[in-house]
């Protein structure tokens, strides 16, 4: 996707060898045609898998899964990372262990907007450690759904998630892989360090 790699390249941040701040486009500040770029182009890498719903989480997650819900006709249901006031659902969950953190939070989906005739596509904004996607997909094989694959808007090569998740025999679609964010400049996966 070379508007997103654009986009990490003008207005990424890089604030660490390990973090990249993108604000401007993604976490904090939406851009929506970016966003709908990128809806679309997961739609076409997964079209014809049978989609039937997108599961990501909230907050970063909801703006890149509304739209390739949006452009494959089928709702985006967002796993919360807090218990909602009405605390009347069923619900499947999961724990999210983070790596930064040290502590371990609990993502939940009512088990309303999940079911074993789904055929999910998994979305979210980052791919680090992949401990989010993880308990994403244990959500999934909690409710006995099928999974269609992953799609990720930003993989950080350099950490373990995408490996992790490639073991397990899932399809991830990254659309824009950082293998470096060393001396303060961000390197794309099959690019020489510029
Ligand atoms: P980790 O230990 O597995 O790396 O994950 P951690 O729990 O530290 O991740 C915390 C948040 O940071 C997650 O967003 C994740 O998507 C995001 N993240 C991880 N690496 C980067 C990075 O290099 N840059 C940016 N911008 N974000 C990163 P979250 O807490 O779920 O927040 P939200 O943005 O979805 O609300
Ligand atoms: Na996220
Ligand atoms: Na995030």
């Amino acid at each position: 996707m070379n508007l997103l790699k654009q986009k990490i390249r003008t207005e990424g941040i890089v604030l660490s060898d390990s973090v990249l701040k993108v604000d401007g486009f993604l976490n904090h500040q939406v851009d929506p045609v970016l966003m709908q770029e990128i809806g679309e182009e997961f739609a076409s890498r997964f079209a014809g898998e049978g989609v039937t719903k997108i599961i990501t989480l909230e907050s970063s997650g909801i703006a890149p899964a509304v739209m390739a819900g949006l452009r494959m006709g089928v709702p985006v249901v967002f796993a919360r990372k807090r218990k909602s006031l009405t605390l009347t659902d069923q619900l499947y969950s999961a724990g999210v262990y983070s790596y930064t953190k040290n502590e371990t939070n609990e993502i939940s989906v009512s088990t309303d907007y999940l079911s074993s005739d789904d055929v999910v596509l998994i979305i979210d904004d980052f791919l680090a450690n992949g401990q989010a996607v993880l308990g994403m997909l244990s959500i999934v094989e909690k409710a006995g759904a099928s999974l269609a694959g992953i799609g990720i808007v930003i993989e950080k090569g350099f950490q373990n998630g995408g490996a992790a998740l490639k073991d397990r025999g899932v399809r991830v679609e990254s659309l824009a892989v950082v293998d470096s964010l060393e001396n303060g400049s961000v390197t794309f996966h099959n690019e020489e360090a510029s």
